[in-house]
């Protein structure tokens, strides 16, 4: 399944510097807020990278900072230290070079669906009429079809989730930030949209990173799995997960994925 054209950002300096260079690296990432002039740090010391076409995963407590890590990739939040590298350049504090889901699914009140999900790739330069085309193909495989001229107003909350993530999906840049995408779906949907995911995946190879709280979700779909501690988050183990691709339903009735599942939620207890 051929679906998105893959475009590198910064070309004048990937192709000296990118050579073996991981897609996304970040370097000792720390973020401190001021609450009522009180420091409040939020990351301490973050790295990590993903390499091209991998799908790595980031797991830890709810209130610990995950969300936070993807504003300071996407250049919205400035670390108080370290830095964050794209394709072997560094890119901290700028906008516009990754694709993003955010964590709700910030979808705009006064456009349609149709347009809502074609928006990245609009402001990529594509022409109205034929993001439309590719928007129209992909919102049925969404279970989005018969809501193309709907507003976000008139969707469930699932509903609109899955629009948002259409929307980073249909993004030109190669790299997928996806902050709790399948959250507000009930679990049957939410088994679907994982399965879903995982086959255009496998199928297009991908960079992403992927925040979710659940465990089985994140050794289903992942190559690597970061755990993160609570707040200030930082890593406390990386998780190389083994499992061949592509990944079916009997995988996770698999005794070696149990395993894992229950020690990644034994170190997340432990924080
Ligand atoms: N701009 C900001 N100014 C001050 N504090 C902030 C800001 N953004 C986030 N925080 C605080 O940073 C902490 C981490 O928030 P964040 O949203 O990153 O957590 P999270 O791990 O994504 O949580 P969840 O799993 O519930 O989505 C919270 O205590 C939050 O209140
Ligand atoms: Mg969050």
């Amino acid at each position: 399944m051929q679906i998105i054209r893959q475009e590198s950002h910064q070309s004048d300096v990937i192709d000296s510097a990118s050579q073996g260079s991981p897609h996304l690296e970040l370097k000792d990432i720390s973020v401190t807020f001021r609450d009522r002039g009180k420091p409040e740090p939020v990351l301490a010391n973050i790295s990590l990278r993903v390499e091209q076409g991998e799908f790595v995963s980031l797991v830890g407590p709810s209130g610990g900072g995950k969300s936070t890590l993807f504003h300071v990739i996407g250049g919205l939040v400035a670390p108080s230290s370290g830095s964050v590298w794209l394709e072997g350049g560094e890119v901290t504090g700028q906008k516009g070079l990754i694709s993003y889901m955010p964590q709700n699914h910030a979808l705009l009140p006064w456009r349609t669906i149709e347009d809502n999900s074609i928006l990245a790739m609009e402001i990529a330069g594509a022409s109205k009429q034929s993001a439309r085309q590719t928007a129209r193909e992909w919102l049925a495989r969404v279970g989005l079809e018969g809501y193309e001229k709907a507003y976000p107003h008139m969707l469930s909350g699932g509903m609109k989730q899955r629009a948002s993530f259409l929307r980073a999906l249909l993004s030109p840049r190669s790299f997928m930030c996806l902050d709790e995408p399948f959250g507000a779906l009930d679990e049957l949907t939410r088994l679907d949209m994982q399965r879903w995911l995982l086959r255009i995946w496998e199928a297009n190879k991908r960079s992403v990173l992927f925040i979710t709280h659940s465990i089985e979700e994140a050794v289903l779909l992942s190559d690597r799995i970061y755990v993160l501690t609570g707040r200030p988050a930082g890593v406390t183990k990386e998780v190389t997960v083994p499992f061949p691709r592509p990944r079916g339903d009997e995988v996770v009735a698999d005794p070696a994925f149990v395993a894992l599942r229950q020690e990644i939620y034994e170190w997340m207890r432990r924080g």
